[in-house]
């Protein structure tokens, strides 16, 4: 079931997610507690918001923050996930660098893949479950992508994999994701979208579930079902009014 919550604006949405991540890990003291964090532009705002207002509220020392995709480049890329969140978040809060769990773009794509997986399998204590993660923090792409699961590959979607390479299909970047498996075996998953551009895409996968399985973003749930969608009014221009 989709839960949504429409703001005014970008600012808005990312303070009105943040709200939420607080709410919900300050009514649990569950230690450690995972998390797995989207990249590319929109979770930039979010991330800023949480080293701002957030930054003596959330318990980080029982964080560990996780990576639920990255390019496969270096950190100092402008395009890394890793490097965009250091600088709007993680070099302005008081986390154990122990607790921060970045996919390592620089290595070979099949290499990181295994290391990754690897080191997913220790954190959660698990050679043949599929972990679990307390929170996912999820983006679409215009495309319906998610993660770095776009619609040439949809068979990420269900993989046997926790992790896979997957490639961009345009630029053909290769990347690091984690797979439908793993992402919908969450406790909580999130979505930030905002945007006018995302429109048309929010619409078929909130209100149009018969035409959309062409669409990555779709085919996500969480373990209890409920997928929180945090999004501005932009993104939600194309929606039939309740
Ligand atoms: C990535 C993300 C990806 C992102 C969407 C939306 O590495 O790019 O993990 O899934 O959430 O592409 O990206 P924007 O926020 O830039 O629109």
């Amino acid at each position: 079931m989709n839960e949504v919550t429409i703001s005014p604006s970008a600012e808005e949405t990312a303070l009105a997610c943040g709200a939420f991540l607080n709410g919900i890990f300050r009514k649990t003291d569950r230690d450690p507690l995972a998390i797995a964090i989207s990249g590319g532009t929109t979770p930039k705002l979010l991330f800023e918001i949480l080293a701002s207002r957030f930054a003596h509220s959330f318990p980080w020392q029982r964080i560990h923050i996780f990576w639920v995709d990255e390019r496969c480049v270096p950190p100092t890329d402008p395009e890394s996930n890793f490097g965009m969140t250091k600088a709007a978040l993680l070099d302005k809060i008081s986390i154990p660098r122990t607790n921060i769990h970045r996919i390592v773009g620089e290595n070979s794509p099949e290499n990181e893949k295994e290391r990754y997986s690897e080191e997913l399998r220790s954190f959660f204590s698990t050679i043949s479950g599929i972990p679990s993660f307390d929170l996912m923090l999820l983006g679409m792409g215009e495309d319906g992508h998610t993660a770095s699961i776009f619609p040439h590959q949809l068979h990420l979607l269900h993989s046997e994999d926790i992790c896979s390479v997957a490639e961009h299909p345009l630029t053909f970047q290769k990347r690091i994701t984690l797979t439908g498996t793993i992402i919908n075996n969450s406790k909580e998953i999130i979505f930030l979208v905002t945007g006018k551009a995302k429109a048309m895409r929010v619409k078929e996968i909130l209100q149009d579930p018969g035409n959309n399985k062409n669409l990555p973003a779709a085919h996500i749930t969480s373990k209890n079902g409920r997928v929180h969608w945090f999004i501005d009014k932009e993104a939600a221009q194309s929606l039939n009014k309740a």
